[in-house]
């Protein structure tokens, strides 16, 4: 172990300081000798022919999967659903006529995934499985792969495999748009080497992200983590980042819930964590933090850089809006980091959990 740790305490810690890395990685393969975007042929025809696509994947990778919805719908006009793997085979929605299935799965060997890819082969319908393993049962067994390029990923709680995913995703949304001739005005390869460098900030300010850990969740049993829109989709994972591996019960929702029952928790000294990097939902989104302020909590806001007010907590750089998740995760990452340091919790293998779920 300690000699792959190299220099890090924890392979966790190591994973989130790869990630401006694995973006350059990302970047590199997925391009051409000019610079333009490059994917699988087939695949590129896959996703052109589809008339809608069917994201299926499991914990943090269904969070992944929720801003790569954002990407097909906002950028390549697909319509996509996101599913939870476990939950798709009863609950299995009324098709489309020509439905692609997108399998998204750090490891490749996740069992409720796979029953899913199974049932939907039977059925002679198509599929992309987009993993970090080279080989994996998904990519195996799956129409297509793309691959993740992160390198191994040992802390069960995954943190260079989401990032490296919505990456991926963007990267073939942007394939899409192109081959539509759809105009996205995002000139993506570009757009992430500017996330690479906000990455690389965050990672240089870990000192702050602990300090942040210690200010609003070493007392806490519990926190909420509230944002809209894309902020909606982070305030998920960052709270299943701090529930999996310091045990505070964590519970991320959009803003506009709040009122329809979670405020009802709020009490002196609830930790909320918000996110704010989306324009459209900036005030809707530090009215919500007043709500809850106005009820006794402590509130700790991470906004982007031009949309940051006086009293935010944290500014993060500015990227383009629609990949703030790749750099706001970030912060989450390095804060449930030091939050489960300070509880002495056992980081890289949290209590209960498995970096593969092999069985149903
Ligand atoms: C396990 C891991 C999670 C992971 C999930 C899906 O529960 O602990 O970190 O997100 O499986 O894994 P996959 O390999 O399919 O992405």
């Amino acid at each position: 172990d300690d000699i792959e740790k190299g220099t890090y305490a924890h392979f966790m810690l190591k994973e989130i300081n790869e990630q401006p890395a694995v973006m350059r990685k990302i970047i590199q393969n997925y391009q051409d000798d000019e610079g333009q975007l490059k994917i699988d042929r087939n695949i590129s025809e896959a996703v052109k022919e589809a008339d809608r696509v069917y994201i299926i994947a499991c914990g943090t990778s269904y969070h992944a999967g929720l801003v790569g919805k954002e990407y097909l719908e906002k950028w390549a006009q697909i319509p996509t659903e996101v599913h939870v793997a476990s939950e798709f085979s009863y609950n299995m929605p009324l098709l489309s006529e020509k439905p692609l299935f997108i399998f998204i799965s750090q490891s490749g060997e996740t069992a409720d995934s796979r029953a899913v890819l199974v049932n939907i082969k039977e059925k002679g319908y198509k599929s992309l499985t987009i993993t970090n393993v080279q080989g994996s049962t998904l990519s195996r067994e799956a129409n297509f792969t793309m691959l993740l390029h992160a390198g191994p990923e040992i802390a069960v709680a995954s943190t260079k495999a989401y990032t490296a995913q919505i990456a991926v995703l963007s990267i073939l949304a942007q394939v899409a748009a192109r081959d539509n001739n759809i105009d996205t005005n995002v000139d993506l390869m570009p757009e992430l080497a500017k996330v690479t460098t906000a990455m690389s900030a965050i990672i240089d300010d870990a000192d702050r992200m602990e300090e942040i850990a210690r200010e609003y969740l070493s007392e806490t049993r519990n926190a909420f983590f509230i944002g809209r829109s894309m902020d909606y989709h982070v305030s998920l994972e960052g709270s299943l980042k701090l529930k999996e591996i310091s045990y505070i019960q964590a519970e991320g929702f959009a803003g506009g819930e709040l009122k329809h029952g979670t405020i009802a928790l709020i009490e002196e000294g609830t930790p909320v964590l918000a996110l704010a990097t989306q324009e459209n939902v900036n005030l809707s989104i530090r009215g919500n933090v007043q709500e809850v302020e106005a009820r006794g909590a402590k509130a700790c806001i991470i906004s982007s850089e031009g949309l940051e007010k006086e009293e935010d907590t944290y500014v993060l750089p500015h990227v383009h809006e629609l990949l703030t998740p790749l750099v706001s995760v970030v912060a989450y990452q390095l804060i449930s980091y030091y939050a489960a340091l300070h509880r002495d919790c056992d980081v890289d293998k949290p209590r209960n959990l498995a970096k593969s779920v092999t069985v149903e």
